[in-house]
């Protein structure tokens, strides 16, 4: 299978001028992601999860290394090209779901088409039947639940059909019900529509979903587990393993 994702010694400082000390955010990251492939990444508070997500999503520079997505270097594109490349190749899932107040669901799972000129009609539909919100397409997100505009907020990450979702803590502000139907349908998106998910986690539940697990800390990859042909209950119990290990160690 190819790569999708190319993180090649990828370091993030910040500050440490004016004799403030530096903080090494990430420290010589590199691994790869497989196209269709469902990744977590997991790692402890401040352990550079965030800064992982915002410079793959181009919100943020590295101070090194390089990232390729489907075989092209960020570092090639202007501002511009990096933002159209952006709209065009990625979806992205924030922890607080993002959704404008003043656009219905609807209306903010259209944005993505919109922004990229594309004809919304069908595709929003299509999407919101998907994530099995059909019927609130009219509603504003103060008349949504938590875990429906979470799932909105997922149909306009994937609306456009993007290359790679990215999603920061996607379950983080979600009650467990309402987080294990999310996960159920990230599954779903991955294996039956082939989303290439790359999700960042401190929860072990969520992180179980995925078909690799890669572990971070202090801004450095420090492990990796597959899920290989284990049940999930099984891999569960090799992630809170490891986590253990990581934190004795
Ligand atoms: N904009 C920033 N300026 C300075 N330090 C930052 C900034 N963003 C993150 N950091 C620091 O980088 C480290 C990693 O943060 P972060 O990526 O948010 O971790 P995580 O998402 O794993 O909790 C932390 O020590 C944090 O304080
Ligand atoms: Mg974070």
């Amino acid at each position: 299978m190819n790569d999708i994702l190319q993180i090649k010694h990828l370091s993030k400082t910040y500050g440490g001028t004016g004799g403030a000390a530096a903080t090494h955010a990430l420290d010589d990251v590199s691994f790869a992601v497989r196209c269709g492939e469902f990744v977590s990444v997991m790692g402890p508070s401040g352990s550079g999860k965030t800064t992982l997500l915002n410079i793959l999503a181009g919100l943020d520079t590295p101070t090194h290394g390089e990232i390729l997505l489907d075989g092209q270097s960020y570092a090639g594109l202007d501002g511009e090209q990096l933002a159209a490349f952006r709209r065009s190749q990625l979806g992205f899932i924030f922890q607080d779901y993002n959704l404008l107040d003043t656009l219905t669901l609807g209306e903010n799972v259209a944005l993505p088409l919109l922004l990229d000129k594309r004809d919304p009609a069908l595709r929003v539909q299509q999407t919101l039947a998907l994530l099995g919100i059909e019927t609130l397409a009219d509603r504003f997100p103060y008349q949504a639940s938590g875990g429906q505009q979470q799932r909105a907020a997922v149909a306009r990450a994937i609306v456009h059909d993007p290359s790679l979702v990215l999603a920061d803590e996607p379950t983080g502000n979600l009650d467990s019900a309402s987080a294990k139907l999310l996960l159920q349908q990230f599954a779903v998106l991955n294996q039956q529509m082939r989303v290439t998910i790359l999700m960042v986690t401190h929860d072990p539940q969520a992180a179980s979903y995925a078909d690799r697990v890669i572990f971070i800390k202090d801004g450095q990859l420090s492990t990796m587990l597959e899920r290989g042909l284990q049940p999930s209950r099984a891999f569960f119990t090799s992630i809170l393993d490891t986590l253990s290990t990581l934190e004795e160690g």
